[in-house]
């Protein structure tokens, strides 16, 4: 009996209103493009008529346009988890329209599996290639893929031809046992492969929609002169830890963040000669890297997806064979995994909205409240890395906004998980040092000039215990933007 093919109106139309739907892929990479709007369109006319139409919607990461905008923009979203970047998706969780759970990446398939967001009802896969058998092959993003497409009991399959079939062999998709019976995960090195290279579900539940669909992989922002200098900071601070002998000569695999600033930082440390040829394992794979690659400065990546412009995966569709050796592609879980990031040394390098004086760092929420992206991987690689590593420029908003404050107005990463702050003006090195004294370090080598100063009175006014704090003024910069638009207003409250 060969594979069902539906258009995908028919296909949408297995979904109901209040379903819990997983989505593969990873960022735009991998994620299905036409059912989704044809989900929308469906919410829409129930809508018209006066009916309820919204569905949960689980996926790896973020998605594209075409999964999280075109689902916002229809009303048809009524939960959202666990990471998302879309300006629609962003504005309507900010409006409290859409419930989003903002999860570490490596957890959102256990999550599923443990049963803490009920049964998955579809499952919606796009895939370069699907066989009788049940072999979906996913295209450039893995996610929580196979897990969704196990549980639920219809796998809509997005086959996409702009994604050739030849990417069968890049990915390595194993699932893990769930607890109590789990055994270490056999990954001991960025290159080991321990799963197959497909999903394999029962082919009775597949659904297969035809597509020709190109990604929505926009380009990085140019690197400016900040980002450059950020970049260049990090390599320096890789060439002093190797003389000094706190890395090893052979160095350690890299995990690297999303957007721009950390793409120009892996670019900086490909252009320093002093930094040997290293691996990659990370979660998203950019442009960087593969330009890197080319150059041969990196020597293999392990990730979840290959987060990279149109351009970037043109080229490696076209060059399939030099990539397939270099690249593999696995689930969230194992990109991401805490086990593995703690036994390879990785280095985490993840970009911070605001870090604080005493070493926390904010990468989710604007002004304590409002949503910009969620945690992403940056608490799965940071918590067990080698090194961790946060950058951030160290103003924005052309100086309105210092990246350096008294306190962190929402908190991802605490101060035992920060090891190093990197902005254009210096590293600080937080190893080994008492609350004060990380404090002096950040406000010296990393706070805007114009800052030090206020950074500096807020620190001589605080009250001193082990942690010196002011817990009158810790939001006085905050309250400045909030009541001027600029925290260089900051005023002082006074207190004994
Ligand atoms: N207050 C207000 N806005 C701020 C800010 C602050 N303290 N710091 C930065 N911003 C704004 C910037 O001005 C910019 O706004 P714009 O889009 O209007 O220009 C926006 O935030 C993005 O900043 P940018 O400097 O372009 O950085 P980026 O593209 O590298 O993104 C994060 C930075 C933190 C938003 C992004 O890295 C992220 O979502 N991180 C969390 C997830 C994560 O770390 N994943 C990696 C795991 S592998």
């Amino acid at each position: 009996m060969g594979l069902k093919f539906m258009t995908a109106e028919e296909a949408a139309r297995l979904i109901k209103d209040g379903d819990n739907v997983g989505f593969s892929g990873f960022t735009h990479a991998g994620c299905p493009k036409v059912v989704p709007g044809a989900i929308a369109k469906i919410a829409e006319e129930e809508h018209a008529i006066g009916n309820p139409f919204k569905i949960n919607v689980f996926t790896g990461a973020s998605t594209g346009d075409k999964l999280d905008g075109v689902l916002t923009r229809a009303n048809a979203i009524n939960f959202r988890a666990p990471y998302q970047t879309n300006k629609s998706m962003r504005d309507a969780i900010n409006a409290g329209e859409i419930k989003f759970c903002d999860l570490h990446l490596s957890m959102m398939a256990q999550d599923i599996r443990y049963g803490f967001y009920g049964n998955i009802d579809a499952a919606i896969i796009e895939a370069c290639d699907v066989t009788e058998d049940g072999e979906i092959v996913p295209t450039c993003g893995v996610g929580i893929s196979p897990t969704v497409a196990r549980l639920a009991p219809i796998v809509i399959v997005e086959l996409n031809k702009w994604n050739p079939k030849e990417l069968r062999g890049m990915h390595d998709i194993p699932e893990p046992i769930d607890p109590p019976h789990r055994k270490d995960i056999g990954i001991y090195d960025v290159h080991d492969r321990i799963g197959k290279s497909f999903i394999k579900v029962d082919p009775s539940k597949i659904v297969v929609v035809e597509t020709d669909e190109p990604n929505e992989g926009k380009g990085f922002a140019p690197v400016d002169e900040v980002t450059e200098q950020i970049g260049k900071n990090v390599a320096n601070f890789f060439i002093k830890e190797m003389a000094e002998g706190r890395m090893p000569k052979s160095f350690l695999p890299i995990q690297s963040g999303v957007g721009n600033i950390a793409n120009a930082v892996l670019a900086a440390m490909g252009d320093s000669k002093e930094i040997p040829d290293f691996e990659v394992y990370t979660e998203v794979i950019q442009d960087a890297v593969i330009d890197l690659m080319k150059s041969g400065r990196v020597k293999f990546a392990s990730g979840c997806s290959l987060t990279v412009s149109n351009p970037c995966i043109e080229e490696i569709y076209n060059n399939l064979d030099f990539y397939k050796e270099k690249i593999v592609l696995r689930p969230s879980e194992y990109s991401n995994n805490p086990e593995i990031v703690r036994r390879l040394g990785i280095i985490a390098i993840n970009t911070a909205i605001e870090a604080d004086i005493y070493g926390n760092i904010n990468s989710t929420h604007i002004t304590g409240t409002k949503m910009m992206n969620g945690i992403g991987g940056s608490g799965d690689f940071t918590r067990g890395a080698y090194v961790s590593i946060f950058v951030t420029p160290s103003i924005a908003k052309d100086g309105k906004i210092s990246s350096i404050v008294p306190m962190v107005s929402h908190e991802d990463h605490s101060e035992h998980s920060v090891k190093i702050i990197v902005t254009e003006y210096g590293v600080a090195d937080l190893r080994g040092k008492c609350p004060k004294d990380r404090a002096q370090e950040i406000i010296n080598k990393c706070a805007h000039p114009e800052y030090r100063p206020l950074l500096q009175q807020y620190l001589d006014g605080a009250t001193q215990g082990h942690t010196p704090i002011d817990l009158y003024n810790a939001f006085a910069f905050h309250e400045a933007l909030m009541e001027t638009g600029d925290m260089r207003n900051v005023k002082w409250r006074k207190h004994n």
